[in-house]
């Protein structure tokens, strides 16, 4: 398998103010979906800019929720959050845009826009930025053939195989060099050993200066890693999340019309073919 040094990793560079520096601050959240009970109870930890997370607990225990309330997808139902030193409750909702063009996604069920090709899907992000698309071309393509995917450039993502649709989930989340960077299970559908590749993708955006949380289910990567852990369960971990969690009925509804907001197109700038 290639490691990658620093200096190799084929991210974009953007210029970015200076970073805060606490990326992401919880205190006492609540979170209920509709009337259903919280599940999420009295959230408190914060996240220093720079830092590396994983963010783990037993399915359904909430890390997909606590990571929507990180990518402003929800808002929370009680307490405190603060995005990049921002108060998001205080905070305008004409300036949430911006603020989540600064966080990158790999969202749990990958979320690739179906009738766009595997480079117009990871373009996305630095066209949105208004990059030269000669830029985008470079970058894009030393990314795609990073992650494996250069042969299948062109394909739609409905005609690729989980682990390829992931990788392309991965790839759309890092090529703007994000600030805080949100990966929700991103290697479920993948091999260890490519699961290991693309994990060192995220180090590498971190050792950049990325604020990075990763929620997995993979315990021996979360060892092998050694990075701290976000714990969700009924008792307080060590990084001071504290949970408790209630059973829950609700089903998860369908938050696909969520995809355009989470990128926020421009009508103007919507992707090219490649
Ligand atoms: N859209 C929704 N509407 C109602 N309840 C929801 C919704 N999304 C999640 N829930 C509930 O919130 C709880 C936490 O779900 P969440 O998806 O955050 O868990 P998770 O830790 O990500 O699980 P997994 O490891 O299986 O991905 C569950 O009880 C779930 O049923
Ligand atoms: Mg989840």
């Amino acid at each position: 398998m290639t490691t990658i040094a620093q200096s190799t990793v084929p991210l974009a560079v953007n210029s970015r103010d200076a970073a805060p520096e606490e990326v992401v601050r919880f205190e006492n959240v609540g979170l209920r979906y509709g009337l259903g009970p919280e599940v999420l109870q009295d959230v408190t930890f914060s996240l220093p800019a720079g830092s590396f997370h994983f963010l783990v607990g037993p399915s359904g225990a909430g890390k997909s929720s606590l990571l929507k309330l990180m990518y402003l997808a929800l808002a929370p139902t009680r307490g405190l959050i603060t995005l990049f030193g921002r108060d998001i409750a205080t905070t305008p909702r004409r300036a949430l845009p911006a603020l989540r063009r600064r966080i990158g996604v790999v969202f749990q069920e990958f979320r690739l826009l179906s009738h766009l090709s595997t480079f117009d899907n990871v373009a996305l992000p630095l066209r949105v930025a208004g990059n030269r698309e000669e830029e985008v071309r470079r970058h894009v393509t030393e990314l795609l053939g990073w992650v494996g995917l250069r042969d299948h450039m062109h394909a739609r993502p409905p005609t690729l195989s989980g682990g390829q649709q992931q990788r392309i989930a991965i790839a759309r989340a890092v090529i703007a060099r994000p600030r805080l960077l949100l990966a929700d299970e991103p290697t479920g559908n993948i091999d260890d050993r490519l699961a290991m590749r693309l994990m060192h993708l995220f180090v590498e955006l971190n050792k950049l200066g990325t604020t990075v949380v990763v929620a997995t289910h993979n315990e021996s990567m979360v060892e092998r890693m050694g990075f701290p852990v976000l714990r969700l369960d009924a008792d307080p971990d060590e990084l001071g999340v504290r949970v408790t969690r209630r059973p829950s009925m609700a089903t998860p509804e369908d938050e696909a019309a969520r995809i355009a907001d989470a990128f926020e197109v421009p009508a103007g700038s919507r992707p090219k073919r490649a």
